[in-house]
Parts: structure tokens; C-alpha cells; sequence
């Protein structure tokens, strides 16, 4: 049930967001504590995954203040009069955020330091990198010479698939589509040697943009465990990286044969709570914060939000 003065707007994977009736340009975004994997949400939610997820973007867009215009709402009264109302939900505090409603551009601008996941199943099919010339001999946990801009179509449904220069042109124009390419590196750049220095090796993300008044604007979320790779820094040297992210999870759905159509296997309790661990504890690495400082509260059971979650 959502707060009176606030619409449902759209049920992401992960988000739920929705618009506030009298307020056009202010969108609140509740993190759940769903997962996805392969495109394809899970029935259970990982505990504190919401307020993870809220906390870190929080630290990052603090963080990148500096260097592009964020989504940040400016106002705080709009906030705190609906937080302060009564029918505000208890699991809301802690995984909302109040911020500027963008244009979104249809381009999801990744960017990789290391070779891994779909950039590594390229690269050993092609010798590139989603058309980019790369050296030989590169494997999993491979640095590359410099970030690469990887960008791939926003789908409303199914997979994201990836897009040449040429085709992002085609959608944001060319005087855009350089500029999210250099954005993306130079923000990508920054966060590497931030997470550098807290041992953590960046291997690479994901960043949204947006229009919010004229201007182009980093919005969604920004380097989480769901949309970035994180690995230990010392294991990336040995080429066995241990990994901060969902990719335990990806793992074990492999392991299990699972077709990646839905509806995807129950989770065992054992994978559920590593999640919890693996988020919580590579935000307390990454930001030198502790989860129990930021708002709400430790629960024992997820929150799901407006998703139905039967298959
Ligand atoms: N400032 C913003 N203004 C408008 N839309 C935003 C803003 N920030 C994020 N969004 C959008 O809110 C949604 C967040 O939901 P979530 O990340 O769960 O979606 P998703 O599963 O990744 O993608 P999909 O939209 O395909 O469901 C995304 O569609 C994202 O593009
Ligand atoms: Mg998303």
C-alpha cells in the first residue's frame, strides 16, 4: 500500500516507483529487497538488499556531486512531510529515495575495466570486445588497457541487448551519445580508485542518465552489487576473483540447470543469507559506513514490494 498523495508509476525488477499526485517532478524510488538473475526476478528477496542498495547510490551520487548533475530532489520539505505521514510504510525507511523525475535516455552506459561476464563470452568468441579490438590472450579477471563504453538497449522485457556507437547515436544523437561515453568513463575512473584504495578491484557498471532540466543528469542507481562487479583485490591477482555482487547467486542458478525462463527455483536459505552478507558487507567496505547507522531497520522477513511474485 503506498503513502496517500503518491501513485505506483512503474514495477521495475528491482525498484518499485511512483509519482506524487501534486508534485510533477518528483519521483520516489523504493528499493525492495527483490534479486534478479538473467533478467528473470527471484520469488524471495534478500534481506537489507533495499537498504543497501539506497545507501551506497546515496554515498556515490554524494561522492560525484562534483562532476555531473545528480537526480537528488533539492527540497527537503516534500520528503519529510511525507515521510512524517502516518500511513508511511515502516519497510519504506531506509530503501526510499526522493528524486528529480529524468527523461531517461533508452541507453544503459556500461563501462569495463576487467574483462568478465558477457565482455569475457565476447571476447572468447570474437578476439573483441563488442566490436572493440583487444589484445590476445586475455582471460577472466584480464585488466584492460584502458575502460571500455559497452552500452546496451534498455528493454522493457527480456534482455539487454548491445549497442555499436552508431546505434546509440541513433537514439540520443551524437553530441549525447559522446558525451554519456565520456561521462560514464570519467565517472567509472573515479570510482575505481575509490574502490582501490578500500582493496576492492571495480571490475565494471552500469550508470543511467537522464534529461532533468535541460541538462544531462546520472540517475536509477549508482555503483551497487546489482549493477557493478566488485572483486577482492587481492584474488584478482591470483585469477580467481572473489566476488561482492550477485554472482554467487548466478552460480548456484547454473549449477542447477535451470533453464532461465521463468518461474526460477526457490532459493535455499544458505544462498539467501550469503546475499545479505556479500551486500552489506561491501558497503561498509566501500563506503567505511555501518549498515546499522543508515535508516531503518534490520528485518526478518523481506520486502517485496508491488511485485507479484506467483508464477
Ligand atoms: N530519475 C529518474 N527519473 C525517471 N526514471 C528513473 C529515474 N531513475 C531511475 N529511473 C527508472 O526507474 C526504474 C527503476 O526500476 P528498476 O531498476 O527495478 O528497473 P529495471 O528492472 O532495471 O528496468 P525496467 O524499467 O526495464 O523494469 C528504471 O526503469 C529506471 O530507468
Ligand atoms: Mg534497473
Amino acid at each position: 500500500m503506498n503513502p496517500a498523495g503518491l501513485e505506483l508509476n512503474h514495477v521495475g525488477k528491482v525498484r518499485d516507483t511512483y509519482n506524487h499526485l501534486d508534485v510533477a517532478d518528483l519521483l520516489v524510488i523504493v528499493a525492495t529487497d527483490r534479486i534478479s538473475a538473467f533478467d528473470v526476478v527471484m520469488s524471495d528477496g534478500v534481506l537489507d538488499k533495499g537498504r543497501v542498495l539506497s545507501a551506497m547510490s546515496s554515498f556515490w551520487f554524494e561522492r560525484f556531486s562534483g562532476q555531473v548533475k545528480s537526480q537528488s530532489y533539492p527540497k527537503d520539505e516534500i520528503r519529510l512531510e511525507i515521510e512524517s505521514q502516518a500511513d508511511y510504510p515502516s519497510a519504506w525507511v531506509g530503501r526510499t529515495s526522493f528524486v528529480r523525475r529524468a527523461e531517461m535516455f533508452p541507453v544503459e552506459c556500461v563501462v569495463r575495466g576487467y574483462l568478465a561476464g558477457s565482455g569475457l563470452k565476447d571476447y572468447q568468441e570474437t578476439k573483441k570486445l563488442f566490436g572493440i579490438e583487444q589484445p590476445p590472450g586475455l582471460r577472466l579477471g584480464s585488466r584492460l588497457s584502458e575502460p571500455v563504453f559497452t552500452p546496451t538497449s534498455k528493454a522493457e522485457s527480456g534482455h539487454d541487448e548491445p549497442l555499436s556507437m552508431d546505434e546509440v547515436y541513433g537514439l540520443v544523437g551524437h553530441e549525447v551519445g559522446d558525451e554519456l561515453e565520456r561521462l560514464s568513463k570519467e565517472l567509472f575512473l573515479k570510482a575505481e580508485a575509490a574502490c582501490f584504495g578500500a582493496g576492492i578491484v571495480l571490475a565494471d557498471t552500469k550508470f543511467e542518465f537522464g534529461i532533468i532540466d535541460g541538462e544531462i543528469a546520472l540517475c536509477d542507481e549508482v555503483l551497487t552489487p546489482d549493477s557493478s562487479r566488485f572483486w577482492e583485490a587481492s584474488s584478482v591477482a591470483l585469477w580467481n576473483p572473489v566476488q561482492f555482487d550477485k554472482q554467487i547467486l548466478r552460480d548456484w542458478l547454473e549449477e542447477t540447470g535451470w533453464n532461465k525462463m521463468p518461474p526460477p527455483p526457490q532459493l535455499p536459505v544458505s544462498v539467501l543469507a550469503s546475499l545479505t552478507v556479500v551486500y552489506s558487507d561491501i558497503y561498509e567496505r566501500l563506503t567505511g559506513l555501518a549498515l546499522d547507522d543508515w535508516p531503518g531497520e534490520h528485518s526478518s522477513s523481506a520486502y517485496l514490494g508491488e511485485r507479484d511474485m506467483s508464477f
